[in-house]
């Protein structure tokens, strides 16, 4: 009963608002005898559309516009006079007048509004079709071919199924749709959405001649740069381009579904699809998307990457054009190549996973391989890029760029192939950066090097001291001191690189002191960490950071360029992770959604191969210690780098464990052994890799972690599951539409295997790096040690800690930072 009340109130408003009839009587053909006034509409033979007068809002002006007809909330589609709306109806008719015209007439018979009807027919009538195009035709002709005049060339701000967003080449006209000028006024707005066929077609955002967006070319299967648009069960799309025509357009799989393309008065461009009363519409895609997607926001040879914090960088082997206004967010300037191209043996570079710059200074053609592609593109030196036309069928076609390229943005997984021009020193990857290094390492005279070997030698003596003090824990085979061959950088260079450290270009805190990013002179940027004055553990953990890592080299393991001593000063300087640490993204409920499955099982991989490389088969053999989502790190294609050594430890061959007075970790990452007996091995690594992997399936942290059910943590939670075999109900949400079930199953199961209780249970790195990459039977895992212990600890970071090596635990929280 109440919900028809409810119903009958809202009818009234809708009555009130619209002034629709009381006796319409159905008609959907207008002709020289029956026309349309106020208050009478026109309704399509199967009543999903009307046709009528309406007032928007609360304005007193009319307009005729369609609307649907089946549903409730008043949506209008498409109207006729948006810029010269009726402010009086009396005595207005819309009427078909001589040569076809329709015609709307106000009371003085002036045409407020008339169709631009071409050709001539016998009996001329407009009618109102079950798609909502409202067409004038010969009466009894329904060729789509011989229309007069229709409605669906003339969109407003809503692209229905059916209509074309686009061009004839033969006629010169184009359709495109318009936002309202506001919800109350349907007038012709700023912001329209447009085929730009120019080069190759792409759909533009303008706000009147400004372009704000593009959506990148069109490949075959969607457009480049908004993977969003993707096929679905509610509609299918495509843009057809030849000779005569470029346009996009689309169809519904179920024709009774409600669904249209529009946009809003603040220029996004969205789809909207109807689903009952009680939800109304849904919209389940924008464009614009974010930031990145700000036309030329990064400049040329710029790229956009949303996931980190300066959302603009130069593609890899491109510079900064002006490194410190770059560096100050203002990215107008652009990038410039590395080294200057000289035409003749130049080369190209492949960059992967982003939408293609902007085509409209491009030249294509549809029958040629990728491999003539390239050949066209070397003999022109004005030529700067090509790739496929069309991602079908393993690529085909061609697409050449022949002017700076604008626009590029880092589109995670779902992105293209460019190939761009690069001097052919470039290709060779590494060779340029190892000879910068050299000559930064030679620049450096008398003064520095005896810096460096002072440094080394006292390195060396508190390094001999520390094993010492640590008792046989250091099993760490004899280094070289000429092994250390680590470049350094002087202080001026990383002073300017950081802008002198300013707290903009801080990118957190690690182990011993804060972190920054910087760029070098020749454009490379880097990731500075600089030994805070005021840490007491600092010192040793930046010896030790140095000691590992630059003996260490595995493409999952974080890479450094070398270091700066001068002074107070003492720093490191690292390979630049694009994507930061994880723990900012995985956490993250909107950056969150940039891991879908695919990148966490790769990210998983990556970090369980680093680890095995640390435990196994470099030459020192290591325990990390200190394994936890903030200490991987991302690069720009999402490749997981462990870093952060300042914990780490070295052991011999046959060691297997160890024992320490000084505990260092991270809670809801340490092993319960470590954390409590202060005994690690590099089962406690698993241990910690075995939370990590929980943590990025299921995108929460261990730590911190509540149900509504009981108190575990997430490791709890997750036995939990695993034992009622509903472990897929861990796994996060944000990977809905890319879940391999077996994936995500094996990965939860390995994941439990490696937090067990015991060490002994707990698999070794290589078995979990085997188990992770086949199919076989898994052991069943047993209870995870610390499932239940939430509320044991209460600092989430770094801690040290002294522990007593006997079994009555001593905890003393030492230092909680
Ligand atoms: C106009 O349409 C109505 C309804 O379809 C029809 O009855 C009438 O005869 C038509 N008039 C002319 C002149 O065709
Ligand atoms: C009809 O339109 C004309 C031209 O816009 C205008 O001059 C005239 O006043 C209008 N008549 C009425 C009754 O609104
Ligand atoms: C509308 O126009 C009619 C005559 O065309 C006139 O009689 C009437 O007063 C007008 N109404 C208003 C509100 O101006
Ligand atoms: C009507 O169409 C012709 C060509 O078909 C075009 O030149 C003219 O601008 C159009 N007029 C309006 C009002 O749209
Ligand atoms: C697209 O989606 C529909 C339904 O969602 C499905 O039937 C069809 O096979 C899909 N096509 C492709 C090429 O994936
Ligand atoms: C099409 O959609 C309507 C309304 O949502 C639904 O009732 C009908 O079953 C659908 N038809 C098919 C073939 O899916
Ligand atoms: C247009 O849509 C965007 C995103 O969907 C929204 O943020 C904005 O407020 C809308 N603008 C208006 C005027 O409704
Ligand atoms: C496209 O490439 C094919 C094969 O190389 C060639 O035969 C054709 O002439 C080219 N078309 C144009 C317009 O250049
Ligand atoms: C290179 O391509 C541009 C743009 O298509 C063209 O104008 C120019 O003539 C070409 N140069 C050569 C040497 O083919």
């Amino acid at each position: 009963m109440r919900r028809k009340g409810d119903e009958f109130s809202f009818l009234l408003v809708l009555t009130s608002l619209l002034i629709t009839t009381t006796f319409s009587n159905a008609m959907d053909v207008i002709n020289a005898t029956h026309m349309i006034t106020e208050g009478q509409t026109l309704i399509s033979s199967d009543g999903s559309f009307e046709l009528g007068f309406f007032s928007p809002g609360n304005s007193k002006n009319k307009y005729v516009g369609i609307w649907y007809k089946k549903i409730t909330a008043f949506t209008v589609v498409w109207v006729a006079n948006r810029d010269n709306p009726l402010t009086n109806t009396s005595g207005t008719v819309l009427k078909v007048i001589e040569h076809g015209i329709l015609a709307l007439l106000n009371g003085s018979n002036a045409i407020v509004w008339s169709s631009n009807t071409s050709g001539v027919v016998q009996n001329p009538v407009a009618q109102l079709l079950d798609s909502g195009n409202l067409v004038v035709k010969e009466a009894n002709d329904d060729d789509s071919e011989k229309y007069l005049w229709q409605s669906f060339d003339y969109p407003t701000d809503a692209l229905l199924p059916g209509m074309k967003l686009g061009w004839n080449f033969v006629t010169s006209h184009e359709a495109y749709i318009t936002a309202w000028k506001s919800s109350e006024d349907p007038g012709t707005g700023d912001y329209a959405y447009r085929l730009d066929p120019t080069g190759y077609p792409q759909a533009v955002l303008r706000r009147r001649s400004v372009e704000l967006f593009r959506s990148g070319p069109w490949n075959g299967v969607g457009y480049s740069g908004l993977p969003a648009l993707k096929n679905n069960s509610i509609y299918t799309f495509e843009v057809v381009f030849d000779k005569n025509q470029a346009y996009f357009h689309y169809e519904l799989r179920n024709k009774s579904v409600l669904s249209r393309l529009s946009i809003n008065q603040s220029g996004v461009a969205q789809r909207w699809t109807w689903v009952d009363r009680t939800q109304g519409w849904i919209m389940h895609l924008t464009a614009p998307v974010d930031n990145c997607d700000t036309y030329k926001q990064c400049g040329v040879y710029g790229t956009c990457n949303i996931g980190v914090s300066l959302i603009c960088g130069c593609l890899t082997k491109f510079i900064s054009r002006k490194p410190h206004e770059w560096m100050a967010d203002d990215w107008s300037d652009g990038c410039v190549r590395r080294v200057p191209l000289d035409c003749k043996s130049d080369g190209f570079r492949k960059y992967s996973d982003i939408k293609l710059p902007d085509t409209k200074y491009s030249w294509f053609n549809a029958s040629m391989t990728l491999e003539e592609c390239k050949v066209v593109c070397l003999k022109n030196c004005s030529c700067s890029a090509y790739t496929n036309l069309d991602i079908r069928r393993g690529g085909t076609g061609c697409l050449l760029w022949f002017e700076d390229l604008v626009d590029i943005k880092v589109v995670y997984g779902a992105g293209q192939d460019l190939y761009v021009r690069v001097a052919s020193s470039e290709l060779n990857s590494n060779g340029t950066k190892r000879k910068t290094l050299t000559a930064v390492l030679t620049s450096l005279g008398a003064i520095f090097l005896l810096g460096l070997i002072l440094f080394i030698w006292k390195r060396r003596k508190n390094y001999e001291n520390m094993r010492k003090e640590e008792g046989h824990e250091e099993g760490h085979e004899e280094g070289h001191e000429e092994d250390l061959e680590l470049p350094t950088f002087d202080l001026l260079t990383i002073t300017q690189a950081t802008n002198s450290f300013t707290t903009s270009y801080k990118l957190g805190e690690g182990g011993f002191g804060p972190v920054y990013r910087g760029m070098l002179e020749d454009g490379e940027e880097i990731a500075v960490k600089r030994l805070s004055r005021t840490s007491l553990q600092g010192l040793d953990e930046f010896k030790n950071e140095v000691i590992f890592i630059a003996k260490l080299q595995h493409r999952n393991l974080v890479k450094l360029l070398g270091c700066c001593i001068q002074g107070e000063e003492k720093m490191l300087i690292y390979e630049y992770m694009a994507n930061g640490s994880l723990d900012l993204i995985l956490f993250d409920k909107a950056k969150g959604k940039q891991l879908n499955w695919p990148k966490r099982f790769h990210i998983i991989n990556g970090i369980a191969r680093g680890l095995l490389y640390l435990h196994q088969d470099s030459r020192l053999r290591i325990i990390h210690r200190d394994l936890k989502a903030s200490n991987i790190l991302l690069d720009t294609d999402m490749n997981p780098k462990i870093s952060d050594f300042g914990t780490a430890r070295s052991f011999a061959g046959n060691e297997t464990e160890a024992n320490t007075m000084r505990v260092v970790g991270t809670y809801g990452y340490m092993s319960p052994e470590y954390a409590i007996d202060g005994v690690f091995s590099t089962k406690s690594d698993v241990y910690s890799f075995g939370v990590l992997v929980l943590e990025i399936v299921s995108g929460q942290k261990n730590r911190g972690f509540h149900h509504k059910d009981h108190h575990h943590n997430l490791l709890g939670h997750a036995w939990i599951l695993h034992k009622e075999r509903r472990s897929m109900e861990l796994a996060n949400v944000n990977l809905a539409d890319s879940f391999n079930f077996s994936q995500v199953v094996r990965s939860i199961h390995v994941g439990l295997l490696c937090v067990q209780q015991s060490p002994e249970d707990r698999p070794s790195m290589s078995s979990v790096v085997l188990m992770l990459g086949s199919e076989g039977v898994l052991p069943q895992p047993k209870q995870p040690g610390f499932f239940a212990e939430r509320d044991v600890f209460a600092a989430e970071s770094t801690t040290s800690t002294k522990a007593s090596s006997s079994n009555n635990v001593t905890f003393t929280l030492l230092d909680a930072r």
